[in-house]
């Protein structure tokens, strides 16, 4: 949600915390700050606003130091503002958290009656002002923030400074990811490794209730007791030129045209030589999984969540397992009927949304097996999950989720082939038939991405709708759904996915000249009927955009514009139908002059609830 990023070492600091930054401004971006060690004391500058705003306030002064702290924010508790921002400076305590403090109102009640003066409405000055307190009582740096971390209820990644500590720097998590970066002769913190990539690929993925001091060129991880806890780092394969633009005008756009190379990635490796099995490394030694399993849970939110809905046509048809499906933030709160019979499947990108972990946490209380999709290695929900099945996606920037969706659905259809060949459902040339397909993908998405330039064309004369409504039948539905959150979050343009034979029902009333309608219409065994619902607008006088298969050429003369998909079986044309609605919500924000890869109000990575 919020970005952190934290230097010790012989660089520019100011240049390797504002580089952090922007590459962190997708998680969080209505104000930044950084505090840097300057001339023996430590200076903090903040700016409500872009990162821009930020430099500007900096530029042409010499804020030279080599240890220092940055954060940009996302507004919970107290408005975007310059006193909002962090980091908070009390006493000779500077801090930067991302998370919640949930029992921060009582405890600057208690500050406040001891002297303690606060400058902001933030939950996080309330941690600096802890410290400080407990620094001043005598404590050194270190215990003083241990003592602060033992009074403090909720989530936190921290990066701390003291001023009496020119060489120290403090980090600590609960519930928010944070990492520590080992270079040469100089150490980071992140809350997200693209922020330090160009510098190291070697991290320290903290856990939960642990705290790393960063001192003397070396790093020491301790727990709340101050036991030091031996700490091995780890090598993370994604390169810096993966978070990197490459050319593209926005993130989103680059992502949207990566999707072929990471389809290809997250399948490698995972279909086996003869085509007959799914190789998931795991998961295929616990041969009683399957066998015991009676029901699936997939669990997700936003654009995942969709992903989850195209699953449950998948696995449900493959493998034929019950499945049932919940937004993360609604399942806790209907009793679900969750056993040790269910197999949870949380979908996250990040792997670190907040509502997406409760709920795997509801399941793994009521005793379900629990298995991550996830696109971030070492993230919480990796880490809770008694299985993970990664996407290679690759580092996803843009706000809005492009290449972790498809890579998500890959997954998903090999799941399916994979409990389908356990339950017994798919004999051999069926598996084989479908894995054909499977791997035909990367080429048909190519073909798919090459029609870029005629789906800018249509997107143009739609720049003015004021409404979208987005139709899909079966499987198809909640690529619907997906189309219509894509176009409002970057284009702030309202729409709605539809079932498209819930339209009589209601939507039909809105149909008019002002009123353009997606219509998902491939030839596949729903075809006929939404070519119904598109008469059904047409005699209304409704603008159609139709995406159908190539060979449909009567389609022409019902609908306004046509976006051609490849042939494929019915239960990949998701895969082809989603890269046209992303680029088709891409330029229509493109043309309104949105900012696509940073929409308002949005943060990529929700973690709180
Ligand atoms: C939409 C979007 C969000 C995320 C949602 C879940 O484009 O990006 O709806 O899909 O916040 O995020 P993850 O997948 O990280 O759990």
């Amino acid at each position: 949600m919020c970005g952190i990023v934290g230097y010790l070492g012989p660089r520019e600091t100011v240049q390797v915390l504002m580089e952090g930054l922007r590459r962190l401004e997708y998680r969080g971006y209505d104000s930044a700050g950084i505090a840097v060690f300057h001339g023996g004391k430590i200076e903090v500058r903040r700016a409500q606003g872009k990162l821009t705003i930020l430099e500007e306030a900096i530029a042409g002064e010499s804020l030279e130091g080599r240890l220092g702290i940055g954060h940009t924010r996302w507004a919970t508790h107290g408005r975007p503002s310059d006193d909002n921002a962090h980091p908070h400076k009390a006493g000779s305590i500077a801090v930067v958290h991302n998370g919640i403090i949930e029992n921060y109102l009582s405890l600057k009640k208690v500050l406040m009656e001891k002297g303690h003066v606060f400058n902001s409405e933030t939950d996080t000055e309330v941690i600096a002002h802890l410290i400080d307190h407990f620094h001043r009582e005598g404590l050194p740096f270190d215990e003083a923030v241990r003592r602060a971390l033992g009074e403090i209820k909720g989530s936190y990644a921290l990066g701390v400074l003291c001023e009496k500590e020119p060489d120290k720097l403090i980090a600590a998590r609960s519930e928010s990811p944070l990492v520590v970066g080992l270079g040469e002769g100089e150490l980071f913190i992140a809350s997200d490794t693209p922020a330090v990539l160009t510098y190291t690929r070697n991290f320290i993925f903290l856990e939960d209730g642990e705290m790393a001091v960063l001192s003397g060129g070396k790093v020491e991880v301790l727990d709340l007791e101050g036991k030091s806890i031996p700490r091995e780092p780890k090598r993370v394969m994604w390169n810096p030129l993966m978070a990197e633009k490459g050319g593209y005008k926005h993130f989103m756009l680059k992502e949207i045209m990566e999707q072929p190379r990471a389809v290809t990635d997250t399948i490698r490796g995972r279909i086996s030589e003869d085509r007959s099995e799914i190789v998931f490394e795991g998961l295929d030694t616990d041969e009683k999984m399957v066998k015991e399993i009676n029901k699936i849970a997939l669990v997700a939110c936003g654009t995942s969540y969709h992903a989850a809905l195209v699953g449950r046509y998948l696995i449900e048809s493959l493998s034929r397992i019950p499945v049932e499906v919940d937004i993360g933030s609604e399942f806790r709160y209907r009793n679900p009927l969750v056993d040790e019979k269910t197999l949870l499947v949380a979908i996250s990108q990040s792997g670190e949304t907040a509502d997406t972990l409760a709920a795997l946490r509801e399941g793994r209380k009521r005793g379900a097996r629990t298995l991550a999709i996830c696109n971030v290695v070492e993230s919480s929900l990796s880490r809770e999950s008694d299985y993970t099945i990664f996407t290679y996606a690759g580092p996803e920037i843009g706000v809005a989720s492009t290449k972790a969706f498809s890579t998500q659905l890959v997954i998903l259809y090999l799941i399916s082939l994979f409990l389908g060949k356990r339950s017994g459902h798919i004999d051999h040339p069926h598996m084989e038939e479908f894995i054909g397909e499977l791997v035909k993908l990367p080429h048909l998405l190519e073909e798919v991405v090459r029609e870029h330039k005629e789906i800018e064309r249509i997107a143009r004369k739609y720049v003015h709708a004021k409404n979208f409504l987005y139709l899909g039948r079966g499987i198809n539905y909640p690529i619907a759904l997906e189309g219509a959150l894509k176009l409002k979050e970057i284009s702030y343009i309202h729409a709605e996915g539809y079932p498209a034979g819930e339209m009589k029902h209601g939507p039909i009333a809105l149909i008019d000249r002002e009123m353009p309608v997606v219509a998902l219409a491939t030839r596949d065994d729903t075809y006929e009927k939404v070519m119904n619902n598109i008469e059904e607008v047409h005699a209304r006088e409704g603008r159609i955009i139709a995406l159908a298969s190539q060979d449909d050429k009567e389609i022409a003369s019902k609908v306004e514009d046509v976006i051609s998909i490849p042939p494929t079986i019915s239960a990949l044309t998701p895969m082809l139908l989603t890269i046209p609605l992303q680029l088709l919500a891409y330029y229509i924000a493109d043309f309104k002059g949105n900012d696509v890869d940073q929409p308002r109000n949005l943060a990529k990575s929700v973690t709180v609830e």
